[in-house]
């Protein structure tokens, strides 16, 4: 490693300029640091010899140490190695791929889907294929950073509606007559608030007004719905309301994104989206081990009723609790407890850590200024001993 006094002057300055910067979020409790697991068990985690229960997985349905999956895995990695070595439109595209990709279109009852090795890269490259200069995106305040990211890149005017206001986005939209192709982007239930977006009324709005729905449902699909279908079939709106793109690392216990849809939309993002093109397709394994958990799902459907039940438990216990702060409107696994100023949130944060219970401060710009947070992600690994763990565990440290 170059010393600083061998460092070329323009790269000296730089990282005097990082360090500071550096400071200043240090200051205001906003620098990030990262936290190292050395082992998980089930829903719980070793971090430097101490024992904790994590309430910060997506891991909703417990999939991802699944032995289906994990032998899914195994076998692929041993068959076809690890990397899959070019992007998808070149050597990248292997038959886990497209039996991954099949299984996702079965499954949404679509034509066709296309496979991300994210669901951040997926909404890159999708939002970035269908906007211009010529059309307009509106988007919910408290849409996830990836689908904020990826429509700021594109050239589209980008218009921001209050989060899950119909009649903000209604007013939007009427102004936005001239526009080659309108897109409301949402997601199916928040990731920070844990709240799910109207989707029916919503369907409707954009009907009025000739208008496109690109639904994220990162933290609906495989998760609610009946089936699993997620929150398009909880809403009991048909799926091909939407432009559907979702993650395969949340409830399905892998990794990657994906859209899935009609043929000309899918075989247009072949050609078109760039975070689709540009990269190393998703690891082989990944892709069998995606393919595995969706059979699962299909033999396990308990896995979502026992979700269910304990998101039931631990929003009723934090009810009863009372805590400033809790949201009275969440009803799904993602339960947030807005505390504030950052160094509240990392205070408290900490005192949990204290009680075995890890749930780390959610800070801006994640979420917006004085809204720092403890998102708490309820599995279907938890037990009620763990829900009262937690539950005891706040009733201290919050007051
Ligand atoms: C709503 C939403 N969309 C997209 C993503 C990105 O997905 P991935 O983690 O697969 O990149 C996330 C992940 O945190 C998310 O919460």
């Amino acid at each position: 490693m170059l010393s600083a006094s061998t460092l070329p002057s323009a790269q000296a300055r730089l990282l005097e300029e990082l360090s500071e910067e550096l400071r200043a979020l240090d200051d205001r409790a906003l620098r990030r640091r990262l936290t190292v697991v050395d082992r998980i068990d089930g829903p719980w985690v070793e971090i430097g010899g101490r024992r904790l229960i994590s309430w910060c997985s997506n891991d909703y349905l417990g999939l991802s140490a699944h032995p289906a999956l994990a032998e899914a895995a195994a076998s692929a990695a041993r068959d076809w190695g690890v990397g899959a070595r070019a992007s998808r439109l070149l050597a990248g595209s292997t038959r886990w791929h497209a039996r991954l990709e099949e299984a996702l279109a079965a499954w949404f009852a679509t034509d066709a889907a296309i496979v991300y090795p994210s669901g951040y890269l997926a909404n890159l490259g999708t939002l970035g294929a269908l906007l211009s200069s010529r059309d307009v995106a509106f988007v919910d305040r408290l849409a996830h950073a990836s689908l904020i990211d990826a429509v700021r890149r594109t050239p589209a005017t980008l218009r921001v509606f209050r989060h899950n206001d119909l009649s903000h986005l209604a007013m939007l939209l009427s102004r936005a007559g001239g526009a080659r192709r309108r897109l409301v982007v949402t997601e199916g239930i928040f990731s920070m608030e844990g709240d799910a977006c109207p989707l029916a009324g919503l369907a409707e709005l954009a009907d009025s007004h000739d208008t496109l729905l690109y639904l994220d449902d990162a933290h609906g699909a495989f998760v609610t719905g009946a089936t699993g279908r997620g929150t398009p079939e909880a809403a009991g709106v048909p799926h091909e309301r939407f432009l559907y793109m979702a993650t395969l690392g949340k409830g399905l216990g892998a990794q990657g994104g994906f859209v899935a849809g009609p043929s000309p939309l899918i075989d247009y993002l072949h050609s078109r989206a760039g975070a689709f093109l540009y990269t190393t397709a998703l690891a082989v394994p990944v892709a069998a081990a995606a393919a595995a958990a969706l059979r699962v799902l299909a033999e396990e459907p308990a896995r979502r009723e026992v979700l269910r039940r304990q998101a039931a438990r631990l929003q009723e216990r934090l009810a009863s609790l009372r805590l400033p702060g809790a949201a009275d409107r969440t009803a799904s696994h993602i339960l947030p407890l807005i505390l504030g100023e950052a160094e509240r949130a990392v205070e408290v944060a900490r005192r949990l850590w204290d009680r075995g219970c890890w749930a780390p401060a959610i800070r801006p710009p994640t979420v917006p200024e004085g809204t720092a947070r403890l998102r708490l992600s309820v599995t279907a690994l938890h037990t009620d001993a763990h829900i009262d763990m937690l539950i005891d565990a706040l009733a201290d440290v919050i007051t």
